[in-house]
């Protein structure tokens, strides 16, 4: 363990790991920097707190890095301001070697960590603007919900102007040097995180950003990444600014997106594609080998409908598509039309189970799948445009609801 306990103010400390080395979090989120999972030990003069532990498998590092500042038994809180398993997974290794502490969290997290573990420890609901005094040193707890959990909320300490938001402003980033004026340039993983992770919940962030948006703040400790204390104000009016981005939306649009081997996929593609245009639809048209899963989303998110084909190739879509759609989200898409097509060799699955995936993040199916058994036709391709009008037609009456 090279990394010493970090001193935040005079009485928080940093006790938490890097993890230089992940390259995928969550299965979804690349971390080319890594990641930290941020804990801090917070202090007064008749109580101490532990807010967040780590990830599982840093507990052994982490309990070593927290006995350099306490003895655990004398921990009395630990708080839980998210329950996922990489703040959460070290909690009962943490309750083992401190065994008179109540573990603090919103109600929804109460019950998530009741879900989460079979065994029983002392732990309490929080309400939004309840306190706990620690002597000199005050916890209190400010809901927020959806970011990005249900159970999620901040804790903010009013004596030193310390707010701890686990993973919002966090970045996945690993840098010993700990705080933003003094790690590298972590701008671009900021943004990358709020996107995947917080963009779908942008009306939640704007009213927790709105809570703290007069608190005095000297420290914006999230739970990934630097430890922001260099204008921490300057985070809350970017990550405000962020959440208020809307795409325009004077006109209906929808994406085509597709993958295709040899060329087939592609005509229905644009022939379906052109059938939208021509219904009086703007129509965005992604090659699947030429983009990303964040860029997707981003497209799909701001469109209005979504169609997507794929060949079949052994009896299932290419895995191309599955990776592409895999951050496209029900939370803003919920009811938007959608619809699926693909060129196929003899059975021809892929255009069902891309039906039925977009069914199950809830879009909103509204004509059969277009299936064309290999190189389309003319009167194939005239059907693919007529495809497209009809959808085209769906999407105009359409009232998507978004959250
Ligand atoms: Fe860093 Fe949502 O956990």
């Amino acid at each position: 363990m090279v990394l010493q306990p970090v001193a935040i103010s005079s009485g928080i400390t940093w006790v938490g790991v890097l993890d230089p080395a992940l390259r995928v979090f969550d299965i979804i989120m690349e971390t080319q920097h890594g990641t930290s999972y941020n804990s801090y030990l917070v202090r007064g003069s008749n109580g101490t707190a532990l807010v967040e532990t780590v990830k599982e498998n840093f507990a052994d590092e982490f309990l070593a890095r927290l006995r350099a500042v306490v003895e655990p038994q004398l921990i009395d809180f630990v708080v839980c301001n998210h329950t996922e398993p990489d703040h959460t997974g070290a909690l009962l290794r943490v309750l083992e070697a401190a065994p008179k502490a109540t573990v603090l969290a919103s109600e929804t997290g109460v019950k998530f960590l009741r879900d989460m573990f079979s065994v029983d420890f002392p732990v309490r609901a929080v309400r939004d603007g309840e306190e706990v005094d620690l002597g000199g040193r005050t916890l209190r707890f400010i809901g927020a919900p959806f970011l990005h959990w249900p159970d999620s909320m901040f804790t903010y300490v009013p004596e030193d102007g310390v707010l701890f938001t686990c993973d919002v402003f966090g970045a996945h980033y690993a840098d010993e040097r700990l705080f933003d004026d003094a790690v590298g340039d972590f701008a671009g993983a900021q943004r990358y995180y709020f996107e995947v992770l917080f963009s779908p919940f942008r009306k939640h962030l704007l009213t927790a950003l709105e809570k703290i948006q007069n608190l005095p703040l000297s420290v914006i400790a999230p739970s990934h990444g630097p430890v922001l204390r260099r204008e921490p104000r300057q985070y809350v009016d970017r990550y405000t600014a962020w959440a208020r981005e809307e795409a325009p939306s004077e006109k209906k649009r929808v994406v085509v997106l597709y993958v295709s081997s040899y060329g087939s996929t592609e005509k229905l593609a644009r022939a379906i594609a052109s059938g939208i245009g021509e219904a009086g639809v703007d129509v965005e048209l992604i090659n699947g080998r030429e983009t990303t899963p964040l860029a997707v989303m981003h497209r799909v998110d701001a469109a209005d409908g979504l169609v997507v084909g794929s060949p079949t190739f052994n009896g299932r879509a290419v895995s191309t598509i599955w990776w592409l759609l895999g951050l496209v989200t029900p939370i803003v898409n919920r009811g938007k039309p959608a619809a699926a097509f693909g060129s196929y060799g003899w059975s021809g699955e892929a255009a069902y189970q891309i039906e039925d995936f977009l069914k199950g993040i809830r879009f909103n199916i509204v004509q059969e799948p277009l299936r064309v058994r290999r190189k389309p036709s003319e009167e194939q391709l005239a059907a693919a445009a007529e495809f497209g009008r009809r959808f085209a037609t769906s999407v105009l009456r359409a009232q998507a609801k978004k959250v």
